[in-house]
């Protein structure tokens, strides 16, 4: 199932209800002043703050800090609770989930101080954004990881556009194997995306099977200036996607 909408980010404050069949995109920064991370840090639970802890960077560290904070700054502005409040557990493939699964699917994606979180009110979702770079062995890595029909269509790219083609590739299966909840362990090569700048967004194949891949939509997202992001949920959605910026002092509202 294809999804031609181009995504805008305009800038808001206000959280609209999640009617049925609606995914929300939300984008914002990760990269903040130490002493909003350190008050961001507060809304989070002590496992959380160990977990960020035990990550090898201090950008790496706050970004975690950051994602976590503000995912429960929405969660809990869709539920109508204290950030603090929100519970989550994590599935056996350890996908963060609502612990009472309160009918609010959501997914959470961080690079290189972008951040993404979509939610759905009716199926899970799984987003993906990554900053676009130069990766020196991209066509190795894509006959190693990608389809052999993926690897071949980026072995085709020019120069100008191998990165980003590359990336696209990525985000779109990363999204589809986060929407499904097994992460990279289920095999980036068992799931088939189509690619390129006029190309529909669209899962080609799960494991070979053009059906099951009919039931998913694949969104192309480019949240800010040289990334590159991508959404998956099964069914149609209608569609918002929009910018958070964080003033350190009001939370989204519910409008
Ligand atoms: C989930 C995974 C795809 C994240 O990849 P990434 O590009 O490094 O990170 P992203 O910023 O896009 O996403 C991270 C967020 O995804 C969410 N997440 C974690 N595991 C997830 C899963 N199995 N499915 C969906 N979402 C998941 C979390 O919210 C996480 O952020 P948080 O821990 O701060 O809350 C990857 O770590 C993974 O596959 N983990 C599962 C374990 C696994 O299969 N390992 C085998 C490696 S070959």
């Amino acid at each position: 199932m294809g999804n031609p909408i181009k995504a805008t980010w305009p800038i808001s404050n206000c959280l609209t209800p999640l009617e049925k069949g609606c995914v929300h995109i939300w984008s914002f920064h990760t990269s903040k002043p130490s002493r909003e991370v350190e008050s961001l840090s507060t809304l989070l639970h002590p496992n959380e703050i160990n977990r960020a802890m035990r990550m090898r960077s201090l950008e790496v560290r706050e970004q975690a800090i950051v994602g976590r904070a503000v995912l429960r700054i929405f969660l809990a502005g869709y539920l109508g609770c204290d950030p603090k409040e929100v519970a989550f557990e994590h599935t056996g493939m350890g996908k963060p989930v609502l612990a009472n699964r309160k009918g609010l699917f959501f997914n959470l994606s961080h690079s290189h101080g972008l951040g993404l979180i979509a939610l759905s009110s009716c199926a899970e979702v799984g987003v993906d954004i990554e900053k676009i770079r130069h990766i020196e062995n991209s066509l190795f890595l894509a006959e190693r990881f990608f389809s052999p029909w993926e690897s071949q269509t980026l072995s085709r790219q020019n120069t100008g556009e191998m990165q980003s083609v590359f990336f696209q590739a990525w985000t779109r299966k990363e999204a589809f194997l986060k929407a499904n909840g097994h992460g990279l362990g289920f095999g980036l090569d068992r799931v088939e995306v189509s690619l390129g700048r006029n190309e529909t967004p669209r899962i080609r194949f799960v494991d070979g099977c053009p059906k099951e891949a009919e039931r998913w939509t694949l969104l192309h997202l480019e949240p800010g200036m040289g990334f590159m992001g991508a959404a998956a949920f099964q069914g149609p959605g209608n569609i918002r996607s929009l910018t958070w910026h964080w003033d350190g002092k009001e939370n989204p509202r519910m409008k």
